[in-house]
């Protein structure tokens, strides 16, 4: 927005955890949740700890080192929201990992590690949150689901299973949590420029950015203000949806 244009500071007093936030989508996520005045808990691997360290310091938030796919993590979770913080009122589950292959030549630990990532470690966190009460009533859950997860993508059998999954989660989470003023809802990019994609194939990268109909690929902060938006007070008649953010009105 213009600087001209005053910022409601929308989640001051909020507790937000940002998963897979060292970079890329999470990073510009945690960033906007922050200027709105959230205090924000930010999650990577421990490999990335020196990145996650400056991502949270720039960000003015936490760094908290986890792998979400160790069997401690929906535990170390509650322990640092519900613990340290009292509750959490948004989490964003933003990490995400793809390992592409040709069907061809797809393997079954590229299965597994696809669905462990994206979508196992994030049931058993939001299981574990939901029953320790560390989600807090009017809290809202945002998953990163995939233009992939809608249209398919080439290379992709195993990461678009997993974002499509995502879709159906949210829809059928979502009337379970709306008695408790909750919202779930998912958010599907297209094409962003991160370190994810850039990755690919040149040719894919090309493809991926002339599918979109700005014919350029998204940016980090495009899908985070989207993401701050279902994460905010504002956003409570929105709940079990999918928000396509990917310039791809066609697919
Ligand atoms: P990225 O690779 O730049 O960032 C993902 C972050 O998640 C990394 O910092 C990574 O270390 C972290 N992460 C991976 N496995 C983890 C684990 N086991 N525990 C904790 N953290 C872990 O990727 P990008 O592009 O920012 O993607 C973020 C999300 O957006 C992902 O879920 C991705 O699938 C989704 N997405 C990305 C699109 C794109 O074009 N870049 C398009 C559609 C969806």
């Amino acid at each position: 927005a213009p600087a001209s244009v005053p910022r409601v500071s929308a989640l001051r007093g909020r507790v937000a955890l940002v998963t897979g936030a060292a970079r890329g989508i999470g990073a510009a996520t945690a960033e906007r949740l922050a200027q709105e005045g959230a205090r924000v808990v930010l999650l990577d691997v421990p490999a990335l700890q020196e990145a996650l360290g400056a991502t949270a310091a720039r960000v003015g938030g936490e760094a908290l080192a986890l792998d979400v796919t160790a069997p401690d993590a929906p535990a170390r979770l509650v322990e640092e929201l519900k613990g340290r913080h009292g509750g959490v009122d948004v989490v964003v589950h933003n990490a995400g990992i793809t390992r592409d292959r040709t069907l061809a030549k797809m393997t079954p630990e590229a299965w597994d590690q696809v669905l462990a990532v994206n979508l196992a470690a994030i049931v058993a966190a939001d299981d574990a949150l939901l029953a320790s009460g560390a989600l807090r009533d009017e809290g809202r859950l945002v998953y990163l689901s995939s233009i992939s997860g809608v249209a398919g993508n080439f290379g992709q059998t195993n990461y678009a299973a997993t974002k499509a999954a995502l879709i159906g989660y949210v829809a059928a989470l979502a009337p379970r949590l709306a008695p408790r003023g909750i919202c779930a809802n998912a958010v599907a990019p297209g094409f962003i420029e991160t370190a994810m994609v850039a990755k690919m194939p040149l040719m894919t990268r090309e493809v991926g950015r002339r599918l979109n109909s700005l014919s350029q690929g998204g940016l980090p902060r495009d899908v985070a203000e989207l993401i701050t938006f279902l994460g905010s007070p504002g956003a409570y008649g929105l709940t079990g949806n999918t928000v396509r953010a990917c310039g791809q009105g066609l697919i």
